[in-house]
């Protein structure tokens, strides 16, 4: 069900505190800590002892301690620890996962093979370091599945009928803007651009806009995350091929990871730019965005209600689905290369 060997977005670095974190990935149960000296951790969610889940326990110096018998388990999953026992067993040991911490985002490798090692770097994201951005962010659970976030993500012609209170606009125009789809590897491209068009709520609420304004949609879908950059700047002022443009920005940040095959975590920042005549609408932005996003949570969950309801039943494709399909196939593609074997050495006669 879902690409592996690939880096998925388990949490952000502000959600590691005190306390460890369960969160299951991909059907793996795991639990997420940085240790008192500073490094981070993801492990199986379970002692090797008695079962209990090590999001249970407390976090020291070096490692996470279970919260029934005490055993202590180093970031590599070694038991460093047996209370009134001077041997430690060798089986003892919780499994581990690879983790990155890039750009406050925590990465984890999900190999095909058990033990599987990276076979490239985590990802960047360099917009949370841009001095010109400042970001907030959250994480959503949703019932349900990953790919039905991928497909509105992809697909921003909904936000004329679903988010009018805050980043919509104009439905017919955004139902006709020029939409141009691009493909690549396993990344898809979707650029919508909307000139000579009235600014939407959270625009007027960010930006001193002299009156209507040209946008823009660039979506970008990667496996585990899509990077979006939308925007505005007053109408003809603006040129929209140039990466280093003015206006209003915002950069979405958004990793939809599956948790199970019908539940998913999004995980997502949003960061924006501030006009010298404004305050800081940071937390504006943020407020608005997810107020956003949780208007899309609530059609996403009522739509897999209603897929569930209706098994089976057919569904009719019209032209803003070229995007959500093209990422359709590149994880059906993926998901295929699971299980494909890997190429066995010729043998030499
Ligand atoms: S269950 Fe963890 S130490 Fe006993
Ligand atoms: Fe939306």
């Amino acid at each position: 069900m879902f690409p592996l060997n690939q880096w998925y977005v388990a949490g952000f670095s502000w959600e590691l505190q005190d306390k460890p974190i369960a969160r299951t990935l991909l059907n793996q149960h795991v639990v997420m800590f940085r240790t008192g000296s500073g490094e981070i951790a993801a492990l199986e969610n379970r002692c090797c002892h008695k079962s209990l889940p090590l999001s249970c326990g407390t976090i020291e110096e070096r490692g996470v301690r279970c919260g029934y018998h005490g055993l202590l388990f180093a970031p590599g999953g070694a038991c460093l620890e047996v209370p009134g026992q001077a041997r430690i067993p060798v089986k003892a040991r919780v499994k581990a996962f690879t983790v990155v911490e890039k750009d406050q985002i925590l990465w984890i490798w999900m190999p095909r093979e058990e033990g599987g090692t990276p076979t490239c770097e985590a990802p960047d994201y360099q917009v949370h370091s841009d001095p010109r951005y400042r970001f907030r962010g959250d994480v959503f659970h949703y019932d349900a599945p990953y790919q039905l976030i991928h497909d509105n993500l992809l697909d921003l012609s909904h936000l004329g009928y679903v988010h009018l209170k805050t980043i919509g606009g104009n439905a017919a125009v955004h139902m006709n803007a020029e939409l141009k789809v691009e493909a690549a590897g396993d990344q898809v491209r979707v650029l919508r651009y909307m000139p000579d068009s009235s600014p939407p709520p959270t625009y007027l609420g960010a930006w001193p806009f002299a009156g209507r304004i040209d946008r823009w949609q660039e979506v970008e879908f990667n496996v585990s995350h899509l990077n979006i950059w939308t925007g505005g700047a007053d109408a003809g002022t603006a040129d929209m091929r140039d990466p280093q443009r003015g206006g209003f920005h915002m950069r979405g940040f958004h990793a939809i990871t599956p948790e199970t095959e019908t539940t998913a975590h999004y995980m997502w920042t949003m960061a924006a730019n501030s006009h010298p005549d404004r305050p800081d609408m940071t937390d504006l932005v943020y407020e608005q965005t997810a107020l956003t996003f949780q208007e899309d949570k609530e059609v996403i969950e009522a739509q897999w209600k209603n897929m569930q309801r209706h098994s089976g039943a057919p569904q009719v494709d019209i032209h803003v689905d070229v995007g959500p399909n093209r990422a359709r196939r590149v994880i059906e593609r993926l998901v295929k290369e699971n299980t494909q074997a890997a190429p066995q050495p010729v043998a030499v006669p």
